[in-house]
């Protein structure tokens, strides 16, 4: 076996191997039935198994209290940036959300947002090229709001939320596409927490919403069916032919992710992993890392090297090292590395070598 590769990608990104085997042997035949896990239907008990069997590894894994409902809902995260508007803003008369922006895809929430009320950007990291986390808290969110949201990891940035918000009575939603299941967290204090799949879960193209059953029911008149939390709810995310492999998927690696510890065993593994990248960074005056020391993400290292030239040389002999996917995302250059759950300690400990090395002889 050739030395291996390890995947840097933001999203679709790297899946544990003990997930991908699982899958090869049911792409063929899934629970000895000779057919494939995709070619069952939605609706079949073997399905239905599937899909239980995910819902109660989420509750367990994550610890969420009985009154939330899971969904698993199609198009993505970006589909929600419309989803949480048109299930939440008709709660109250004033149609009204306050939204916190820390990067490109928060921005994106509350442009589209703006499509169906009356948003309110009452804190924002643009000035500051977004390298950190601006304060956000209950005071700054007026009461006829009807909901406050933020994005706990901002994938591009490279920042993170130390901690959630406390927003005490006002629902907060989050959009946690790139760090759920990262660490440790109090769903309880939550009224909506969305993720697309792609990055600690499974395959792109669907979002898990694990929201509270009170906040259900509101949608506008104009919703979509299929946007409506309410037919999720009601049909056990199958009121249309869903994504069956992205759900199936999901579920081996929630399996995945309970027999590592989870997230209290990722917590750790997670910071091992980023801290042997800053020390690098911080170590260094070639390299800057783009962050805010008080706001790195754990789930996202973000740097820049002195020239284009260097940055586009250092990403050509870290994919010759088996480094891959390592380019900054378009709107900031640079260099990111993504280590999401499922990326090895190892492969940040050759990263990082790999990092020092290139600092020594091309420094
Ligand atoms: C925080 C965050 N939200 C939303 C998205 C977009 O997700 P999707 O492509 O599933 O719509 C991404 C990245 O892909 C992201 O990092």
């Amino acid at each position: 076996m050739n030395d291996p590769v390890y995947n840097f990608g933001a999203g679709p990104s790297m899946l544990p191997t003990e997930v991908m085997q699982q899958v090869q042997r049911d792409f063929l035949n899934f629970n000895n039935m000779g057919v494939s896990v995709i070619e069952i239907s939605h609706r079949s008990k073997e399905f239905e198994a599937v899909l239980a069997r995910c819902d109660e590894l989420v509750r367990e894994v994550g610890n969420i209290p009985a009154n939330y409902q899971l969904l698993y809902t199609h198009g993505g995260a970006q589909m929600q940036f419309a989803g949480v508007p048109l299930n939440l803003l008709a709660r109250k008369p004033a149609h009204k959300a306050v939204y916190c922006e820390t990067g490109h895809f928060s921005r994106l929430a509350n442009v589209e947002a703006q499509r169906y009320g009356n948003i309110v950007i009452a804190a924002s990291g643009r000035d500051s090229s977004y390298d950190r986390i601006p304060a956000f808290t209950r005071r700054m969110v007026d009461d006829d709001a009807s909901y406050a949201f933020i994005t706990s990891n901002n994938t591009i940035y490279g920042t993170q939320y130390p901690s959630w918000p406390d927003m005490e009575d006002m629902p907060l939603v989050i959009d946690a596409t790139s760090d759920i299941f990262s660490r440790p967290v109090d769903f309880s204090k939550t009224g909506v927490v969305f993720a697309g799949l792609q990055k600690n879960l499974g395959p792109a193209g669907t979002a898990l919403v694990i929201v509270r059953e009170d906040l259900i029911g509101h949608a506008m008149e104009r919703t979509p069916s299929l946007l409506d939390w309410a037919v999720y709810a009601k049909n056990h995310s199958l009121a249309n032919t869903n994504s069956t492999f992205n759900i199936y998927v999901m579920s081996l690696v929630m399996q995945w992710l309970k027999d590592q510890g989870g997230p209290a065993a990722m917590a750790q593994r997670n910071e091992e992993k980023a801290q042997a990248l800053y020390k690098v960074l911080d170590g260094s005056d070639f390299y800057r890392g783009t962050a805010q020391p008080a706001y790195r993400s754990r789930m996202n290292v973000t740097w820049v090297l002195p020239s284009e030239e260097l940055t586009a040389l250092f990403l050509k002999e870290a994919l010759a090292n088996g480094l891959y996917a390592l380019k900054g995302h378009k709107v900031v250059g640079g260099i990111r590395a993504s280590i999401y759950n499922p990326v090895p300690l190892a492969g940040c400990r050759k990263l990082a070598e790999f990092m020092r090395e290139f600092e020594r002889t091309r420094g």
